[in-house]
């Protein structure tokens, strides 16, 4: 993990300010979890086989191929559950237990900031939740929380038994792909390797085709297409979330702070946050690997840019007010409670 690149003079201006904040925002991407070891999706990584995760998260593509969708989603659901949350999530869920008037904004849908025990009351996840599950029939309403099993259905199991995308060599056509996956099971003096989940977010692993009957369905009027509860594009944020913070954000009193963690900020509504809160009097300040990443507005006199890994960062940045993360993480790890 990187070591801190925070000048002491900054630091020092950001926990003063924090300090004497009362109402504080933090809108959070996917570079919040990069720590976790989940890929984000605009930088590396953002490529599931040939495809741009991106294309993948839309109504379209789930109407087109439900199959591949549901593919992706399963995979994700299954690296989502065998991440573990980093310290930056256990600082935010110290942060929202300390602070009465501190909002989290994510959207993330990991799970991994309820499983810091972050207050559900203190966090809106503004594109739902891979654990979320809704049927697809226009005439049922069956929707289902914390749905965690994995594989969801049986044919979304992660195939096993062939080598690490890392042992397949330079072939990256199917063809080639193939023959060095059947050469390294099946060939002289390899060592069968049965039980080792392949990587399918690699396109040289083969992947199989899913008959639609095998995709999960509905549980209530038997006929639907379950899909995951997530907001996909071209879709409206849930309006219950929306009304929450706007309800937060239009609040008499000024909001304080802003804290944009690990998000290229390009998505709206959720980048508009930013703005919205700069307009009731936020000071910005920005937690990203990348100095670019701003958002649209950019900075301004008086917020600050923390350049580097989220997961050590905020831990760092929000110290004063919570103490050393790793006393929190003990005691998250005691508490279920909303407080
Ligand atoms: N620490 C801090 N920031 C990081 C780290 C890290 N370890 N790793 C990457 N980043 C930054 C990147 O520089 C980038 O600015 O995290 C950001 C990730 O950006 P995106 O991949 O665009 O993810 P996000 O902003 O969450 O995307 C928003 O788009 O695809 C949709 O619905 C999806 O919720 C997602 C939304």
């Amino acid at each position: 993990m990187a070591s801190s690149s925070i000048k002491p003079a900054d630091l020092e201006s950001f926990q003063n300010h924090l300090r004497y904040s009362d109402r504080v925002l933090a809108l959070c991407g996917a570079g919040l979890s990069a720590a976790s070891g989940l890929p984000t999706f605009r930088g590396a990584g953002g490529l599931w086989r040939s495809y741009d995760a991106v294309s993948l998260a839309t109504p379209e593509a789930f109407a087109r191929d439900p199959g591949l969708v549901w593919q992706f989603y399963s995979y994700r659901r299954h690296m989502a559950l065998q991440a573990q949350p980093n310290p930056a999530h256990y600082a935010l869920a110290a942060l929202a237990r300390r602070k009465k008037g501190f909002l989290t904004l994510s959207q993330n849908v990991d799970g991994l900031s309820q499983r810091a025990g972050h207050p559900a009351s203190r966090l809106h996840l503004l594109h739902g939740s891979l654990f979320d599950i809704k049927c697809t029939a226009f005439y049922c309403n069956y929707t289902e929380s914390n749905n965690f099993t994995d594989p969801i259905a049986p044919a979304l199991a992660i195939p096993k038994g062939g080598p690490s995308p890392a042992s397949l060599g330079t072939a990256t056509s199917g063809a080639g792909a193939t023959e060095s996956l059947q050469h390294a099971m099946h060939g002289a003096g390899s060592k069968p390797q049965g039980g080792k989940e392949l990587d399918i977010s690699d396109d040289r692993v083969e992947m199989p085709e899913i008959d639609a009957k095998d995709l999960p369905h509905c549980p209530r009027c038997g006929d639907g297409l379950l899909r995951p509860g997530v907001v996909w594009f071209g879709e409206r944020l849930p309006e219950k979330i929306i009304n929450e913070v706007d309800n937060f954000i239009e609040e008499p009193k000024k909001i304080d702070l802003i804290l944009v963690i690990g998000t290229s900020a390009q998505v709206y509504p959720a980048a508009g946050y930013i703005d919205k809160a700069r307009a009731k009097g936020a000071r910005v300040a920005v937690v990203n690997m990348d100095r670019a990443d701003t958002g649209r507005g950019g900075l301004e006199k008086g917020d600050w840019f923390f350049e580097g890994d989220a997961g050590v960062l905020v831990p760092e940045l929000l110290k004063s007010e919570i103490g050393d993360i790793s006393n929190t993480e003990r005691r998250a790890g005691n508490r279920e409670d909303d407080g």
